[in-house]
């Protein structure tokens, strides 16, 4: 049998245990965990114990001197995917970072450099492109059934959802509130539809009142309002070279109806709503055929009981098969860089350019 892959993770909480550790536990002939890296040693050896890993770091440093470690997942807070991603690609180890990528494009563009020069696989934790909808979507556009998608429509949007656990509210450890926190999934994978076309300039606007507004409800419970440092709501519009444009949306707190989680393409041949989580409504496409109009809802949209394990299981396949990133670090770049642009957009009032080089 081949040699299976060891993994290393660094940042053990939320994301690590209920998504990396189980994506890596839903394989066990292909890899296995040997190291668990939390500044916190008690949720180290918490995640340790729960996985069944005999080793537990505090200092990302030391667990990456291991050489038999072959691939690590990062899932710190975002002002810490930066340095521990670069050492594990210097250390020789394949990673998976968190999303977004960066606190802004020029962290993305240190880590796409070292990928790059030490030729190991740097993917993003975009797991919503794994989604069934997003499958059977991808396989539709791809096919050239929706013709040119000149337009879409991204929306992630919560009525009353900030999270009150970790630093999501933080700027200065976070980079950005809902935009560059869920904003991030719904962009990717529109662009992911659309064939991540190259972005020019963006055009954006943020505000903060409701979230800094006190007593008002949260699903989520209580957070400190003194610490609301992001913004609650953004929208963004942006420009692509190929003519096409997104119109983006997304929210921690709005007065709105439901949570929509979902993008909307605009093809030459026929549109889509597209819902990565949407069950029975995931995937609605409108088209004409002879002067009549269809609104068509897919009987075969495959059913991935698990986005966040589908995509451990394709960073594990294209280490052990020499494929490209299944999310390559050049998207999470563009991602970020179209957030750069959006904020200072907002700060300006102007129309900004977006700087994708690396
Ligand atoms: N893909 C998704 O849908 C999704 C969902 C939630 C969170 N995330 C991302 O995952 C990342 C972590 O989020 P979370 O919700 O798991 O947060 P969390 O606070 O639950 O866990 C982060 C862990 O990292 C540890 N940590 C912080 N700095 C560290 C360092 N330098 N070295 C080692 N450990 C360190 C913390 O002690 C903590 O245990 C964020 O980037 C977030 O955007 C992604």
């Amino acid at each position: 049998m081949a040699k299976k892959l060891k993994i290393g993770i660094i940042g053990s909480g939320g994301i690590a245990q209920s998504c990396h550790m189980k994506g890596y536990e839903s394989i066990p002939d292909l890899c296995e965990m040997v190291a668990v890296c939390d500044m916190n040693p008690e949720i180290a050896k918490q995640a340790a114990d729960k996985f069944g890993i005999s080793q537990t770091y505090t200092d990302h440093r030391e667990m990456l001197a291991d050489p038999e470690i072959d691939a690590v997942s990062v899932a710190t807070p975002n002002k810490y995917h930066l340095q521990p991603t670069v050492d594990a690609l210097n250390a020789g180890k394949h990673v998976i970072c968190e999303k977004p990528l960066g606190m802004n494009a020029e962290e993305c563009r240190i880590m796409c450099r070292t990928a790059k020069e030490t030729g190991k696989i740097l993917q993003v934790g975009l797991q919503s492109r794994f989604s069934g909808p997003l499958r059977f979507m991808k396989e539709y556009v791809d096919a050239g059934k929706m013709g040119h998608v000149y337009y879409a429509r991204a929306q992630a949007l919560r009525r009353r959802g900030v999270p009150a656990w970790g630093v999501f509210i933080e700027k200065d450890k976070q980079g950005g509130g809902p935009l560059i926190d869920i904003g991030v999934h719904v962009l990717d994978l529109t662009l992911f539809l659309m064939g991540y076309p190259k972005p020019v300039s963006a055009s954006g606007k943020t505000w903060d009142t409701l979230g800094k507004t006190p007593d008002l409800f949260n699903y989520w419970g209580q957070y400190d309002r003194s610490k609301f440092t992001v913004e609650d709501f953004a929208v963004g519009m942006i420009k692509f070279e190929d003519g096409s444009v997104v119109v983006l949306e997304s929210s921690f707190m709005g007065n709105l109806s439901g949570d929509p989680f979902q993008t909307q393409l605009f093809g030459t041949k026929a549109g889509a709503v597209v819902k990565p989580y949407g069950g029975d409504e995931s995937v609605q496409i409108f088209t004409e055929v002879d002067q009549q109009l269809f609104d068509m809802k897919p009987a075969n949209v495959p059913n991935v009981e698990s986005a966040h394990v589908a995509e451990i299981q394709a960073f594990v396949d294209a280490i052990l098969n020499d494929k490209p990133s299944p999310v390559p670090g050049e998207n999470g770049l563009i991602l970020n860089a179209i957030f750069d642009a959006l904020y200072k957009s907002s700060e300006t009032g102007h129309e900004e350019l977006v700087d994708v080089t690396f």
